[in-house]
């Protein structure tokens, strides 16, 4: 039941510890909504995989270089070329999976160019973003190398517009195969006798497009060729990824999945989802925004007929489906490109706002998804973190991923929420032993809402709550404010099969309640 609240009825008290002393100690000017959701503690949908919760490294601006590597000789505190302060944040957050080289990049790297002495990697021209040269310092054996430091599961994507099965076929043989083979003791002598056990490899990018403008029969013509090449080199079982489609296109799975049929399917089968922006981040008006954060209503319902288009060929889900990459794209700003290079947009309390659905979309369809990859960790799109010569911020999409981390690998449980609309409450919970998370997000900039939760199937015995808001949705973390938003603690009143908390307008709540 929706009502809306006189504005002296609607109240909140950040950091207050009972619902009881939620009096008017500051009261809203805009109206409250009152929310009634039921959570099925008992009825579970399926495991919400730390994979989810995946990201996406790019050759593009300042993601890999002078993001994420400085270089060992930089003035820049690194840990071996590693830029210090992000491999810390980076690993408090945990970084579930990264994927790495692109994008559009990834059809046109070949991995050759990346290993042995790094005075004689050769030069290579960035194509995709901006032409601009890559020294190659950064490579397979840095990258497994940062994916080590903040705990990251490497997941490479592989070339298959400019590239040949016989040159992916070699890169998981020199990952991957233990020893004795002359690839695999090239990768010794560059510094790793132990194999790399990479697991995911994506078959392209993009194939659509930038990754060769293929049609769906002729990418799956050169998926069934990779694919026969990319092997179990040693213990490590590579889990093979197709290009799926750009959006919510059923042509381009259909056609791919009919080219297929007969033989093996792919592992998993990768989409992208972005959320176009028509304003600069920071100065999105309020029908930009209502627009942008609807686009995740399309989100879930791609997934859904994605994984129902899926369902027709492989009726028991042995394939997987991707959401590769996803986020929001606004509009650049050309001066901030020039500084801080290609695809750099500032990440504001609407970005986090958008972070959170995504994340309870994902939650919500746990069972139909395998991985799903933000674009970008570092400095490009959607971003976790901002790099500007030594100084690093986290960005509000950082700390939505910090509200939303409890719910990794819990079990996604079923909630009952009457506020369908797009810009509605946003709900998602999981559940494991005696943990139930639950996280709200209110999309809107000028309702507050106060939400009742009926538990059924448990009983809950204390609850703590956590928000991250600004009234402002264009606010943001800057190098000179990198505090401005942060999550901090909130009020929730939690009383056996009842929980109460109150949401501001533009604000992410995660409830951690411990169940009786
Ligand atoms: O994330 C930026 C670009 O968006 C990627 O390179 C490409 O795959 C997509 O179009």
């Amino acid at each position: 039941m929706n009502r809306i609240l006189t504005r002296r009825e609607f109240a909140y008290s950040v950091g207050a510890a009972a619902f009881s002393l939620i009096a008017s100690r500051r009261v809203f000017s805009f109206q409250a909504q009152e929310q009634r959701i039921r959570i099925n503690a008992d009825v579970e949908i399926g495991t919400i995989r730390p994979e989810l919760h995946g990201h996406f490294a790019e050759h593009l601006g300042s993601c890999t270089y002078g993001g994420l590597w400085v270089g060992k000789d930089s003035r820049i505190p690194n840990v071996d070329g590693y830029r210090k302060q992000a491999v810390e944040y980076l690993r408090e957050l945990g970084v579930p999976v990264l994927r790495w080289p692109g994008g559009c990049f990834a059809d046109d790297y070949h991995w050759r160019d990346g290993i042995g002495p790094k005075e004689k990697r050769p030069k290579t021209v960035n194509i995709h973003w901006g032409n601009y040269t890559e020294d190659n310092s950064f490579g397979t054996h840095e990258f497994v190398g940062l994916c080590r430091l903040i705990g990251a599961e490497p997941y490479f994507a592989g070339n298959v517009g400019s590239g040949t099965p016989e040159e992916l076929r070699d890169w998981v043989e020199y990952c991957n195969f233990p020893s004795g083979s002359t690839l695999s003791d090239e990768r010794a002598r560059n510094g790793s006798p132990e194999p790399f056990r990479v697991r995911f490899w994506g078959a392209g990018n993009e194939n659509w497009g930038c990754g060769g403008n293929m049609t769906p029969e002729e990418y799956a013509s050169q998926f069934r060729r990779f694919a026969t090449f990319i092997r179990s080199f040693g213990e490590t079982r590579p889990y093979l990824l197709a290009c799926g489609p750009s959006g919510n296109d059923p042509d381009w799975s259909r056609r791919f999945m009919d080219a297929m049929r007969g033989r093996r399917y792919p592992n998993g089968f990768s989409m992208h989802f972005y959320s176009g922006g028509k304003n600069t981040a920071t100065n999105f008006t309020v029908e930009a925004m209502q627009e942008q954060l609807s686009s995740f209503a399309r989100l879930e319902q791609a997934i859904k007929q994605q994984r129902a288009l899926l369902d027709g060929y492989d009726p028991e889900r042995r394939m997987g489906l991707l959401v590769d990459e996803w986020g929001v794209w606004d509009r650049m700003v050309p001066e901030e490109e020039k500084r801080y290079g290609r695809l750099w947009q500032q990440i504001t309390m609407r970005s986090a706002v958008a972070a959170a659905l995504g994340l309870n979309v994902f939650h919500r369809q746990a069972d139909k998804l395998v991985m799903c990859n933000i674009a970008q960790i570092v400095n490009v799109l959607h971003s976790m973190l901002l790099t500007y010569e030594d100084r690093c911020i986290r960005t509000t999409s950082y700390y939505a991923f910090d509200l939303l981390k409890a719910h990794r690998a819990k079990a996604a449980v079923h909630v009952e929420n009457s506020d369908s609309v797009p810009l509605g409450l946003s709900v998602s919970a999981s559940r494991k032993d005696k943990d139930l998370v639950l996280t709200l997000v209110n999309p809107k900039h000028d309702v507050a809402m106060r939400v009742n939760c009926s538990l059924s199937g448990v009983a809950a015995a204390s609850g703590k709550a956590r928000i991250l808001h600004d009234s402002d949705f264009n606010a943001c973390n800057t190098f000179e404010n990198p505090d401005r938003i942060v999550p901090k603690d909130h009020a929730v009143k939690v009383e056996a099969s009842q929980i109460g908390v109150d949401l501001p307008p533009m604000s992410i709540v995660t409830v951690l309640v411990t169940v009786a």
